[in-house]
Formats: C-alpha cells, structure tokens, sequence
C-alpha cells in the first residue's frame, strides 16, 4: 500500500534578479490514508512552498512529490485548499460560493445534487440559515467555515489548509479546531495544515512535521498519540504539555535560538 502522500528527497529553488533562492532542501514526508499533518517551522522556510508542491502548481528542482504512488506532475482536482484569507466572490452567495469548484471540477452530480453537497456542508460547520447571504455579511470565522466547504465540495482526496486560522481571534480558532474535528469524523481526507500555532498542531495532527529553517528540511516528527476524541481539556494534560514543550525547543532549533542536539551551546 502506497502512503496518500508521499514527499522524497525535495530540493527547491526560486529563481530571482539575485540568483537562486534555496528553499526546500532534502524534505521528507509520508502521509497514510486517511491522516492529518500539520507542519510547522519558522516563517519564510518554504512551508506554503510545500504547499504549491503537493497541490501540484509547482515542480520541485530534484526529488519526487507522489499521490498514492503516483509522481505528481501537475494541478490535480484530487486536491482541495483553504488559506488564510478566504476570497469568497462577493457577487456570489455563500452557497454559490460553496458550490464554485463542482462549477470547475468535471464530475457527474446533477445541480440539485451539487446544491445538496453544498447544503449538507454548511450544515455540518453550522452555517445552516446563511446558504442566501454574501461573504461580506459573514464573520471573519463564518467566512472561513464557508471556504473549508468550498475546499471540499468536490470530495478531494487531499485537503491543504494553509494558516486557514491565522487571522481568527484565539475563541474563533478554538472553535473552528472543533469544526475541524466534526469535519474529519464525516467526510474522508487526509490532511495537511500550515500553522504557526504549537497547539492548534497537537490537537487537530496526528503527526507534526517541523521544517528546519530555509532551506528547509524535515528537522523533526512528532507522533500525536490517539486518545481518542480530543476536547480542548486535553491541551491542559501533562502529556499536551511535553509536546508542546518538545515542539517549542524545536522550533528554537530551527530558528537557529537553540542548538541542535550535538552541537555545542
Ligand atoms: N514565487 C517566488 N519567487 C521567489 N521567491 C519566492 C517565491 N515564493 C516564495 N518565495 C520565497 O521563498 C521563501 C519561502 O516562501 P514560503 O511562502 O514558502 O514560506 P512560508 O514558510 O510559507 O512563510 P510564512 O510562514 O511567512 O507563510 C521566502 O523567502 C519567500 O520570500
Ligand atoms: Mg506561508
């Protein structure tokens, strides 16, 4: 069995006036079925660059990006993303909105089964009552919930979701988290998150990757144990705690504000 995603030996750079900029840099990633990555690591290494890689818009210098097995070779449909601003089309309503991708997608669904797709996701993210209204009408987070709709209406196989709460005050994050996981429980995926935010990782990932800094590579993995449904409560264990402390003193390794094990202090 091939893992859903699978990341080799990627080597990146940007070409630019001053020469090449090295981004990536011997990434290594493996993703089942089924399961949920957040990644992490110091602003500018190349995460949303990952991002590009996996969806598809971008090649990578040397190494290989594969789906199921498959080197990815270009733009997939497989794939759905969210990111940190929502761009909803003002002229559109929330469920036309919603609805947009099965617009693009090829696929067989009649118009009132595109509508019920649409329908039955902004139910199931508590947007039921707002199907008629615009983006402007909507929260900051209603928005959001909305745009998560709209990155998976068409069943991707793969769901990117690039600092999708970043903006969000700390409540709203934390409510979203929720969604997230009610989310996952109902419709397939497997998933990977950008985020800066130590703890939005461990309690919606089951495994975290930190990037070193750029060029980026995989500096570390953290398995996330399953303990069954998660609840905020559990952020407050002493085994959230230990990961986040661990992940922490990653991140200062990657931001070069600790040194790494074997190196002198
Ligand atoms: N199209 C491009 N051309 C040239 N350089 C680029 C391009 N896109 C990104 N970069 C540079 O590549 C580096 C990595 O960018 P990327 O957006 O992947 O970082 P990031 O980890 O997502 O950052 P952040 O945490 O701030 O979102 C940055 O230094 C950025 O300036
Ligand atoms: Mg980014």
């Amino acid at each position: 069995m091939f893992p859903m995603i699978r990341i080799e030996g990627v080597r990146h750079a940007y070409k630019t006036p001053s020469g090449p900029l090295p981004v990536l840099d011997g990434l290594e990633m493996s993703l089942d079925e089924g399961g949920f990555s957040a990644v992490v690591g110091p602003s500018g290494c190349g995460k949303s660059t990952l991002t590009r890689l996996i969806s598809g818009l971008m090649k990578p210098d040397e190494g290989k990006v594969m789906l199921h097995g498959e080197v990815v070779t270009g733009p997939r449909a497989t794939v759905g993303m969210a990111f940190q601003n929502p761009v909803l089309l003002e002229w559109r309503s929330i469920l036309q909105n919603v609805i947009l991708p099965l617009e693009i997608v090829p696929n067989t669904l009649s118009k009132a089964e595109c509508e019920d797709r649409a329908r039955y996701l902004l139910h199931l993210v508590g947007l039921e009552g707002f199907e008629d209204k615009r983006p402007s009408e909507l929260s900051g987070g209603m928005r959001q919930r909305a745009s998560l709709c709209r990155a998976l209406v068409h069943k991707p196989e793969v769901l990117i979701l690039d600092e999708p709460f970043g903006a969000l005050d700390a409540f709203t994050r934390e409510d979203l988290w929720q969604t997230m996981h009610k989310v996952k429980e109902n419709e397939p995926f497997t998933g990977v998150l950008i985020t800066h935010d130590l703890r939005e990782a461990i309690f919606l990932a089951d495994q975290v990757v930190v990037l070193s800094g750029r060029p980026a590579r995989t500096q570390y993995l953290l398995d996330v144990p399953d303990t069954g449904p998660r609840d905020l409560e559990h952020l407050y264990t002493p085994e959230a705690a230990e990961m986040l402390a661990i992940l922490r003193h990653q991140i200062e390794i990657a931001q070069g504000r600790a040194p790494a094990e074997g190196e002198a202090a």
